[in-house]
């Protein structure tokens, strides 16, 4: 430990005051700080805070000004591509995934405040028949999609699952997918890294104290993604498995559609290096990012950064302007990956700003944390979406938002993205491919029931639970065999995890 040149690097910053304690600190909590403290470069930090807070109220009042809506030929709709073209794109992805030149990108460095659970969300159980967790779902869904890569070219392929975590999370993600055998995975195909924490800074500018010998750190915001392929070797680890095309998404959705052939598929079509899956915003003050172009370039503006007066802006049809609901889901060539997070690049990538209440070392008594009662601070964040604006081709899918997006954010006493609502959204959605596949649902009398499905609550006995595991079904092929023209009492459950060679079905 070279105290002296910590302190000295801190005097020059300006941030000497988070030494203030050291006197008072067992040898154990001087050892924590000093590593908490010596790989810092605080110029940089006081930099980010500058640039941070000049530029935060200049933004959202010139946005208005310069936010356009995205051209009509960037963009293609699910629901306006016949089924030929959706085949194609549906084939030429699976090409790509049978040739294994697509990886998948998981988000997961966040810290799930709102959901409020101690451990990482990937494994969280929203209560579903099978009990399955976010991320045996997502690993069940990669091992399907081998399958059906390998059908196409007759080679066994694989999908390398990139599993971006933060400190508090790795460990524990870690020894989940090895407690569970990696639901069936390669241990080598799934290759957690992290990304890098950032000190909340108070609003004089000072790097706040969560303890006497703790800063009080957050996540750099899932644009931290940049800096983190580049120092983890992650970019280097893609290119020795030679592979083209990535797909980026959030932890939450429990509908998420891994490395999607038909957005894979479309997003090459277009030639584009730099794609994004969007639903329809349905109300203006939806939780959701809209993408679009800013000063002609795109973008997404954030949910926490529009006005309401853009937000609220319709078109004659009474359409919201900015409709295109950003689901972070998100496609990359390796090359565009590797342009973006080159270190020069990387740093040009703008931060922006969340007011919060940081939890902070007590002005009475320093062994005491207070939790302030309003925002004392700011967490400064880069967004994994920033990097839109250096597409030269760029390419919008929207897709069916029943379908494919359904996020888990908040506990069940919200009334929104709950594990409720999740729950729901994918047992509708299984219930719907069963009846696309040809089952019908009877009553335990024999009587057929509607294929409307009944919301749960609104008469508990004709909500019809379908659950199908994703290594029976990616997303509603090859079920026909299955269930075609059988009856079926709910709860249906069509059952396999890696120790079954095929599937079980129960129902009634
Ligand atoms: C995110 C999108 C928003 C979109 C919404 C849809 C961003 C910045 N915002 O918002 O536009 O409409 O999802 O659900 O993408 N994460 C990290 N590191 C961090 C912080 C977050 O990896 O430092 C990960 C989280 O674990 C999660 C994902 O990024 O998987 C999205 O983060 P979250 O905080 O849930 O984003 P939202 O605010 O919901």
């Amino acid at each position: 430990m070279n105290i002296e040149e910590l302190r000295a690097r801190l005097e020059e910053a300006n941030q000497g005051h988070l030494l203030r304690y050291w006197d008072q600190l067992s040898d154990q909590e001087k050892l924590q700080l000093y590593n908490e403290l010596s790989h810092q470069d605080f110029n940089e930090i006081n930099e980010f805070y500058k640039t941070v807070m000049e530029n935060v109220s200049a933004a959202s009042k010139k946005l208005n000004d310069v936010i356009e809506p995205l051209p009509k030929e960037v963009c293609g709709r699910v629901v306006n591509t016949g089924p030929e073209t959706l085949s194609q794109y549906n084939n030429s992805g699976l090409k790509k995934i049978g040739e294994s030149r697509v990886a998948v990108l998981l988000l997961a460095g966040g810290q799930g405040t709102r959901l409020g659970v101690p451990y990482p969300k990937g494994m969280y159980d929203v209560g579903l028949p099978s009990g399955k967790t976010l991320y045996q779902i997502q690993a069940e869904k990669l091992l399907k999609l081998q399958r059906l890569g390998e059908s196409v070219t007759g080679n066994s392929c694989k999908i390398p699952w990139y599993i971006m975590t933060s400190e508090h999370s790795k460990q524990s993600t870690q020894d989940f997918f090895q407690k569970h055998k990696y639901f069936g995975l390669q241990e080598d195909d799934v290759i957690l890294f992290e990304q890098n924490l950032l000190p909340c800074i108070g609003f004089d500018g000072k790097i706040i104290l969560e303890k006497p010998h703790k800063v009080a750190l957050s996540p750099a915001g899932n644009g931290g993604l940049y800096r983190a392929l580049h120092h983890n070797g992650v970019l280097k680890d893609m290119e020795s498995r030679e592979i083209e095309y990535i797909h980026v998404y959030s932890v939450d959705n429990i509908l998420v559609k891994m490395a999607d052939p038909v957005f894979i598929g479309f997003c090459i079509s277009r030639g584009a290096n730099c794609g994004a899956k969007v639903v329809e915003k349905t109300f203006p003050t939806e939780a959701v990012g809209v993408v679009c172009k800013v000063e002609g370039k795109y973008q997404v503006v954030e949910y926490s950064e529009i006005t309401l007066k853009t937000a609220g802006k319709r078109d004659c049809n009474g359409r919201l302007v900015f409709n295109a609901g950003n689901i972070c889901n998100h496609f990359f060539t390796l090359d565009f990956l590797k342009f973006v997070s080159e270190p020069s690049q990387e740093r040009l990538l703008k931060h922006h700003v969340a007011k919060k209440k940081i939890p902070h070392v007590s002005d009475k008594d320093c062994r005491q944390t207070t939790q302030p009662g309003s925002p004392n601070g700011i967490k400064m964040e880069k967004f994994v979406f920033d990097v839109f604006l250096l597409s030269s081709s760029f390419a919008v899918w929207e897709v069916i938002r029943e379908d494919e997006f359904a996020p888990l954010k908040n506990a069940d006493t919200a009334d929104k993205d709950t594990p409720t609502t999740c729950r729901r959204a994918l047992l509708n959605l299984h219930h719907r491919y069963l009846i696309g596949a040809g089952a019908e649902f009877v009553y335990t009398d024999g009587t057929k029931i509607s294929h409307i499905p009944s919301q749960k609550g609104e008469d508990e006995a004709l909500f019809v639970e379908s659950e199908i595991s994703p290594l029976v079904s990616y997303a509603g092929e090859g079920l026909n065999e299955l269930v075609e023209g059988r009856k079926f009492v709910s709860p249906v459950y069509i059952n396999q995890d890696f120790t079954m060679d095929k599937p079980k079905i129960v129902d009634g």
